[in-house]
């Protein structure tokens, strides 16, 4: 089953008088399962399409789809939640809510889609990353790996479709990179979860599935 596919996706960003091609017709595709990686260098389109892919933005042209639902078109209010429902993302920089604990973010997501036992879930998927004893903590009282473990178990919430994460280990020293890499390699395994990782480190993208290559706004291989 096709997770993802994308057509002809273009994205133009416009400052002033000069207009940066980000994304030059990308033709992609997911399947239901797969944990991907995407390569390339700086500036070949890599966060660009994952926002795309994400709904965090939408494209110039060409068609995404996400689980069969062409998503580019959507208006703004089912946009906001069938992105609730269906993608998880991971950054690079944690984006945690400083003054709430690790539950308290975790359970953030699941209030807002109303789910019944939000606490018990968040508790649950903290022990899943390994934090059934830094519930309570404040992200300034967790080390980085811990906090990228907290936003992991937060975009897994509402179990969406669809994890994507940006460079999630950039910040990270090399155990910790090595622990969250196990942690995503074990929820793809376990789970099934569909992963879409971007990642400039050659050691990461062998670890995954398949490597998609961006160049110039292009999927070169
Ligand atoms: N909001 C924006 N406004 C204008 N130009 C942008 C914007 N976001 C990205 N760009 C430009 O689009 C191109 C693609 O950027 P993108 O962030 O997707 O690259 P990337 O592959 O993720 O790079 P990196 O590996 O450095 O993160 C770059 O030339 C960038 O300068
Ligand atoms: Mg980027």
């Amino acid at each position: 089953m096709k997770i993802i596919e994308t057509r002809e996706l273009k994205k133009t960003y416009t400052l002033g008088k000069v207009e940066v091609n980000a994304l030059n017709g990308v033709n992609a595709l997911v399947e239901e399962g797969e944990f991907v990686a995407i390569m390339g260098p700086s500036g070949s389109g890599k966060s660009t399409f994952l926002n795309m892919v994400g709904m965090l933005d939408v494209p110039t042209s060409g068609e995404i789809y996400l689980n069969g639902t062409e998503i580019t078109k959507m208006e703004e209010h089912a946009r906001v939640e069938y992105r609730l429902r269906n993608i998880g993302f991971v950054f690079q920089f944690f984006n945690l809510f400083m003054e709430l604990t690790a539950i308290e973010n975790v359970m953030f997501p699941m209030m807002l889609s109303g789910h019944p036992f939000y606490k018990e879930r968040a508790e649950e998927l903290l022990e899943s990353v390994g934090l059934k004893s830094r519930i309570n903590h404040l992200p300034s009282e967790l080390s980085g790996g811990e906090q990228q473990r907290v936003t992991i178990a937060r975009a897994l919430a509402n179990q969406p479709k669809l994890l994507l994460t940006d460079e999630p280990t950039a910040n990270l020293d090399t155990k910790a990179t090595h622990e969250i890499m196990e942690l995503f390699r074990r929820l793809n395994e376990e789970k099934h979860q569909t992963i879409i990782m971007v990642t400039h480190n050659p050691e990461l993208g062998a670890k995954t599935d398949r490597i998609i290559h961006f160049r110039d706004g292009k999927v070169v291989k």
